[in-house]
């Protein structure tokens, strides 16, 4: 038998690595352009760490990578992170760079409502959607749903596994609760998801299914996915049925709320704050260039519970994982919290207000590390309508899409610095303890330009009063030898959910 040397094995190694790369990618680590069928085997192969191969790929390439579709298929995509070509595409040159007529066929879902539409359509939708939830009656809503659903909803579940020692899916409940508050904000019905049952609850089941089909659509040739739907098969056949349930949930919501209104039945306005389907029904004469029948307000409430639902909880399970596994950060945010509340009050149990967390600068730091690092919506695309140069050199032409990483925009040395993949809220605190305010094109978190994040300061609130209850009461241990992964979908989260257990820090 022939034995090798350690040098021997090295080559060996250094060869079947060459041809991998070779076969799968270059050897500069970019992937391979096949004939025929473009880069779409690497980007299959690699479908599963999808975003972290994004951000190697975007990093090797200055930041701009052209990924070729195969032959004939309209698929061809330039992904930047260049913070430049960002602003250019989401504010300078705006007009050129609608979501476009790919981006509604692949999110047919969402109807016309706000995130899925162009134009006058879309700019009346958002004036609308600003008036109502600039709104103090919708801000008295949103506080008011915080503060109740976490301790009414968030805190029985907590104390119940805490005394009983159960390990609990954090992520989990988290989707529980901004699905029960997005739902109540929205619509005024509470679907009560975030109970010690821990209901099944068909609504949000269906958006999982819907965004999974979505996510699904932006990797497959439209030809594909379109044959699916047609025979009815597979990620389509799920779509369609979770667009049934999705349809028949909202519609009984509208003539519920509508038969309520007819009834002179109403929230108490001045205390408990107005929900946004109440909103929308009683002030439909203001709506200009909109028209308030059912079909509007089935999309409204879907687009709004998309975008509050799952962002938020996104947002909140990556956050606490976070934190509870950065002992120095969650120490400061402790001592924040403390000194935010009475002296007597600080080492015992106690909830905090939303005015309480609201100024917070620390925390709100650590919040805007963890979406940089773990941005809820994890990629975005464009389309231009004319042929365009980009601030990179890059020639975009209608055919194409222009894609951008989120999530590798928040881990480029060339934005972030050396440091940009650590967890480290005190970049974002100024010399004089402010918050540092960071351009949206360079964190994109949100959103940038004239389709900014419209729900930015309600997630804030949601997500300050939450942690704030979590971190200064309880003690959160990540379960041991749990794997924590980024998912692959149109929202960040965690691939095998967040297992913890938690411990009561005061009795
Ligand atoms: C941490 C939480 C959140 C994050 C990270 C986030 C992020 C985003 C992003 C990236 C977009 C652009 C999406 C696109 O154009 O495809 C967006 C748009 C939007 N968001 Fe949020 N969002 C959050 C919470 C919310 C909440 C709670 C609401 C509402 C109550 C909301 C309402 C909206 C709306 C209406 C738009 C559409 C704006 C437009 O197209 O003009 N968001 N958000």
């Amino acid at each position: 038998m022939v034995s090798l040397g350690y040098y021997e094995i090295l080559i060996l190694l250094g060869v079947i690595w060459f041809l991998f790369l070779s076969f799968w990618g270059t050897v500069d680590g970019l992937p391979r352009n096949w004939p025929l069928f473009g880069m779409l085997p690497g980007l299959l192969l690699h479908a599963r760490w999808i975003h972290d191969r994004s951000t190697d790929v975007l990093g090797r390439a200055g930041g701009t990578f052209l990924i070729k579709g195969p032959w004939f298929a309209d698929m061809d995509m330039l992904g930047t992170v260049d913070p430049a070509n960002v602003h250019y595409i989401m504010s300078a040159n705006f007009s050129n760079f609608p979501k476009g007529p790919k981006f509604m066929k692949i999110f047919d879902l969402l109807g016309d409502g706000i995130f899925n539409s162009d134009g006058d359509l879309w700019r009346n939708q958002r004036r609308f959607a600003r008036l109502q939830i600039g709104h103090q009656r919708f801000h008295r809503c949103l506080v008011k749903t915080s503060q109740d659903k976490v301790e009414k909803g968030l805190i029985p579940i907590l104390e119940h596994v805490s005394k009983q020692g159960l390990v609990v899916d954090l992520q989990d409940l988290f989707q529980r609760f901004t699905f029960d508050t997005t739902c109540f904000l929205v619509t005024g019905y509470d679907p009560c998801c975030l109970s010690p049952q821990l209901p099944d609850v068909p609504f949000s089941k269906a958006m999982d299914e819907a965004e999974e089909a979505i996510f699904h659509r932006h990797i497959v040739p439209e030809s594909i996915w379109k044959l699916q739907r047609w025979l009815g098969i597979g990620q389509e056949k799920k779509l369609s049925k979770a667009c049934e349930t999705l349809d028949s949930i909202i519609g009984k919501y509208i003539t519920m709320k509508r038969d309520e209104l007819s009834r002179g039945i109403q929230l108490e306005e001045q205390e408990e704050g107005v929900d946004l389907l109440t909103s929308y029904l009683k002030e439909d004469e203001m709506m200009e260039g909109l028209k308030c029948d059912d079909k509007f307000l089935r999309d409204t409430i879907l687009n709004f519970m998309i975008a509050g639902r799952d962002t938020t909880s996104s947002a909140l399970t990556w956050f606490i994982w976070l934190v509870s596994t950065h002992p120095i950060v969650e120490a400061k945010i402790r001592e924040e919290l403390k000194e935010a509340i009475p002296t007597r009050e600080a080492n015992k149990w106690r909830l905090f207000s939303v005015e309480e967390v609201g100024k917070l600068v620390y925390l709100h730091s650590a919040l805007c590390e963890s979406l940089r690092l773990y941005p809820s919506v994890p990629f975005q695309h464009k389309e231009p309508l004319q042929p365009d140069i980009l601030p990179s050199g890059h020639r975009v032409h209608p055919k194409m899409k222009v894609f951008f990483s989120l999530y590798a925009m928040g881990r480029m040395k060339f934005i972030w610095g050396e440091d940009c993949f650590e967890f480290k809220p005190e970049r974002w605190i100024s010399e004089r303890g402010t918050i540092k305010h960071e351009p949206s094109y360079k964190f994109l978190a949100f959103n940038a330009g004239p389709r900014t994040c419209l729900g930015k300061e309600v997630a804030f609130t949601q997500m300050k009063t939450v942690v704030a209850a979590i971190i200064h009461n309880y003690h959160v241990e990540v379960v041991k030898g749990h794997h924590v992964a980024p998912n692959v979908s149109i929202i960040l989260y965690m691939k095998h959910g967040l297992m913890v257990r938690v411990t009561k820090r005061w009795f």
